[in-house]
């Protein structure tokens, strides 16, 4: 891989996982398979220094993220520094637990924007994806709370086969809870949900349907609610830029500090990321090891050195590269110029064919669905 020095410009955006705490265990989950514990997290100290220097960095956008944000004693701290520094925060929350509660004194300290997740539409769905009874009642109540605050609100759903039904139920609950904007994110198969991929995988003509529901849903409720569409890498002729193209315009910090281009990263073996501990943001952005690693467009392999998208998608996903064909540096498979593209292709369409997925695999202690059944019961 080949590394460039060239200054680039600041980021737009930070995302801070705070925490790998969550009360969910979504099968879906976006997270490394080993999570920080919390013994481990970056303290608050750091944080109110790494948001001085976003700042300084001109970022405007801070995501607090988890894991559940809100397991954090110090988060209204937090989100009160976001403000004085004029970041415009989001809070990106499961809306469990200590969410509702908090949400008065996050208000008051400047929040201004929420993202709820909601894993379906139903009690009944939601709670079985969540492996949480009761999470969707208490979401329901943590978006009533949200609406009587007038705080801005963004609905995400992750789809999956197993709720890739429910979509048009999807955009009627955005609006029944007063969502502006509507996210409607395609399973990407990394972290715990790499390993549910058979159990979550839907079949193509599913995908073409909630597109359609999707787009016709669009000119329906222009003006009311922006619908935001992630297709499924896996039935895509082209990649996605993902992040926006690796060390281009984010940054993500890890609970312990890391500073990754990406949340996946650190799936890919040999990569050096620096932490806030040691570096400066800025130092980070423009010097670390991992950022340069496959930043630009150097590194790239053909067909993408010589493909007229290499500026629009960058190459697509580092991380899909690794975890489907074992070599980060490769053209994303995603893409139709892959010459491995039909083995992805044809790898979803055998998954979503399986008349019977497996069972999904829960994150935490008990990750069968019988066993989360018994455990974990919200009061
Ligand atoms: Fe993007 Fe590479 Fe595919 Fe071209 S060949 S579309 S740059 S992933
Ligand atoms: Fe890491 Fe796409 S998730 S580059």
């Amino acid at each position: 891989m080949t590394s460039s020095r060239v200054p680039v410009p600041n980021p737009l955006g930070i995302l801070l996982e705070l925490t790998h705490r969550c009360p969910l265990h979504c099968p879906y989950c976006s997270n490394p398979l080993e999570l920080d514990k919390r013994s481990a997290e970056i303290d608050t100290a750091t944080v109110l220094r790494v948001l001085d220097e976003a700042a300084e960095l001109g970022i405007l956008h801070v995501h607090l993220s988890g894991g559940e944000p809100t397991a954090r004693r110090d988060i209204v701290e937090i989100t009160a520094k976001c403000a004085s520094t004029g970041l415009y925060s989001n809070l990106i929350t499961s809306g469990v637990g200590p969410a509702a509660a908090l949400l008065p004194a996050l208000a008051e300290a400047g929040l201004d924007h929420v993202q709820l997740s909601l894993q379906g539409t139903t009690a009944a769905s939601a709670d079985k994806v969540a492996g949480l009874k009761g999470s969707h009642e208490a979401k329901m109540k943590f978006a009533a709370e949200v609406d009587r605050l007038g705080l801005a609100l963004t609905v995400n759903a992750v789809i999956h086969r197993g709720n890739i039904g429910e979509v048009e139920g999807f955009i009627e609950k955005a609006i029944e809870l007063g969502a502006r904007r509507l996210e409607v994110a395609h399973t990407q198969y990394y972290g715990w949900a790499y390993k549910n991929r058979a159990a979550l995988m839907p079949a193509r003509p599913e995908v073409e349907q909630s597109i359609r529901i999707v787009e016709a849903a669009r000119e329906r409720l222009s003006g009311k609610l922006v619908i935001d569409m992630v297709v499924p890498d896996y039935y895509a002729l082209r990649p996605k830029a993902c992040a926006g193209g690796w060390g281009r315009k984010f940054m993500n910090v890890s609970p312990n500090g890391r500073v990754l281009p990406c949340h996946a990263a650190e799936s890919i073996p040999g990569l050096e990321f620096w932490n806030v501990q040691d570096h400066s943001l800025g130092d980070i952005w423009q010097n670390s090891p991992a950022f340069n690693a496959y930043r630009g467009t150097a590194w790239m392999p053909e067909p993408c050195q010589s493909c007229e998208r290499k500026e629009l998608d960058w190459g697509g996903c580092r991380c899909q590269a690794l975890a489907l064909l074992g070599d980060a540096s490769l053209t994303d498979p995603a893409c139709g110029k892959s010459p491995f593209h039909s083995r992805i292709e044809a790898l979803a369409a055998s998954e979503a064919a399986e008349s019977a997925p497996p069972d999904y695999i829960y994150r935490g202690p008990g990750q069968t669905a019988a066993a989360r059944e018994h455990e974990d019961v919200l009061p």
